[in-house]
């Protein structure tokens, strides 16, 4: 299952990764905090956050957030946030192809040297920047598939699909 736990209250340890930019901070910061920050700064080496939610059957599930830096001077540290994570949440940002190249390149990474029961989820992120994409919903879509990944697209912005991010994978832990 999803770590140390019983069955009615999980802890899960969650790695977010994905190139510099993409907003993998600002989503755990809205998820965590329910905040929007527009000034975010580059995050160093890597930042832990926790945050509980509570299923319908009431089970509780304790996300141990690991907020890794994208910025490629940290990318060989990647290994020791991922390390037994049962949960890798892959982000791209939707008006930057680049990011979608770098996910995959992540998504390869995880499927190579992750937890062998890793839940994956694809993230296609800044979807309120509908008029800036160049990262299709259907490419997302059809890459996540390929890879037996969960695929959504989110605004840490406007909070469009945070916790149903969270909530959805909930729903798909061992
Ligand atoms: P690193 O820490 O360097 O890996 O970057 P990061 O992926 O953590 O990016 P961060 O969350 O710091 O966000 C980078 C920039 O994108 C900030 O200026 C945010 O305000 C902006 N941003 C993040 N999410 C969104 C979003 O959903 N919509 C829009 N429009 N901007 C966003
Ligand atoms: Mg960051």
């Amino acid at each position: 299952n999803g770590g140390d736990s019983d069955a009615k209250n999980l802890r899960v340890k969650l790695v977010l990764l994905g190139d510099s930019g993409v907003g993998k901070s600002c989503i755990v910061l809205r998820f965590v905090r329910g905040q929007f920050d527009p000034t975010s700064k580059v995050t160093v080496g890597a930042s832990f956050l926790s945050q509980t939610i509570a299923l319908q059957d009431s089970t509780t599930v304790k996300f141990e957030i690991w907020d890794t830096a994208g910025q490629e001077r940290y990318a060989a540290l990647a290994p020791l946030y991922y390390r037994g994570a049962a949960v890798g949440v892959i982000v791209y940002d939707i008006t930057n192809p680049d990011s979608f190249h770098k996910a995959q390149y992540w998504v390869k990474e995880l499927q190579k040297h992750g937890s062998p029961d890793i839940v994956l989820a694809l993230v296609g992120n800044k979807a309120d920047l509908q008029e800036k994409r160049e990262v299709s919903v259907q490419d997302g879509i059809e890459y996540a598939e390929k890879n037996g990944m969960f695929f959504i697209e989110t605004s840490a912005k406007t909070a469009d699909n945070i916790n149903q991010l969270f909530e959805e994978i909930a729903k798909r832990l061992p």
